[in-house]
């Protein structure tokens, strides 16, 4: 259902970006296959007037026990990009931790933040040191609540359906492809 919505309302190319995976996309299509296998344990006959299902993650509370994770470019869905993540989880009481590579700074996202909203940061350290450690003052100053250092993408995976929706949208390359057939 929400898979129908975003090809009906994305662009191609970002459609491309958000729902890609590298190569073949073995790994995640493994991804998808183990999240299918889980089940939620139904509980009967307890008491449930009253479900609180908040937790603490890495010392911020929760109101579940699951958070944003991060998630480069969101203005590719939308023109708000990671407002609308600071807003949605300021107003439900979870955590949200905004990307490197989020599309908008975090300056516009920290001041969205509502009274006592905790947001979190994503590294990827940037080879020139120097850019790493301004960037990590920022987000110390900013008041993030922690910094979620990414260890696994030393290099940027190939993600063969990007590169072929860019290729799709060269003018150049339309061109040759209409006069090739
Ligand atoms: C479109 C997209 C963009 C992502 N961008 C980032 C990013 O900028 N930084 C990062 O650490 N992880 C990024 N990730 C990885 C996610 O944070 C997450 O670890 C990954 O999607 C696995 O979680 P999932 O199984 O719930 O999708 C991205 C994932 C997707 C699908």
């Amino acid at each position: 259902m929400i898979g129908e919505l975003a090809h009906k309302i994305l662009t191609p190319a970002a459609l491309a970006y958000y729902a890609s995976g590298s190569d073949d996309e073995w790994t995640m299509h493994a991804n998808r296959d183990a999240y299918r296998r889980i089940r939620f344990r139904p509980r009967v006959l307890r008491k449930v007037g009253e479900v609180d299902a908040s937790t603490e993650i890495l010392g911020v509370k929760t109101t579940l026990p699951i958070f944003i994770a991060p998630a480069a470019l969101a203005k590719l869905g939308h023109p708000l990009g990671e407002v609308n993540l600071t807003r949605g989880a300021g107003e439900t009481g979870i955590l949200q931790v905004i990307s490197s590579n989020s599309s908008c700074s975090l300056d516009e996202l920290a001041e969205e933040r509502r009274e006592g909203q905790e947001l979190a940061w994503q590294l990827y350290v940037a080879t020139d040191r120097d850019r790493a450690e301004k960037t990590i003052k920022k987000a110390y100053n900013l008041g993030m609540s922690s910094i979620w250092l990414t260890v696994d993408a030393p290099v940027g995976g190939n993600r063969e359906r990007d590169t072929k929706e860019k290729i799709a949208r060269d003018p150049v390359r339309r061109k040759i492809r209409r006069l090739c057939g």
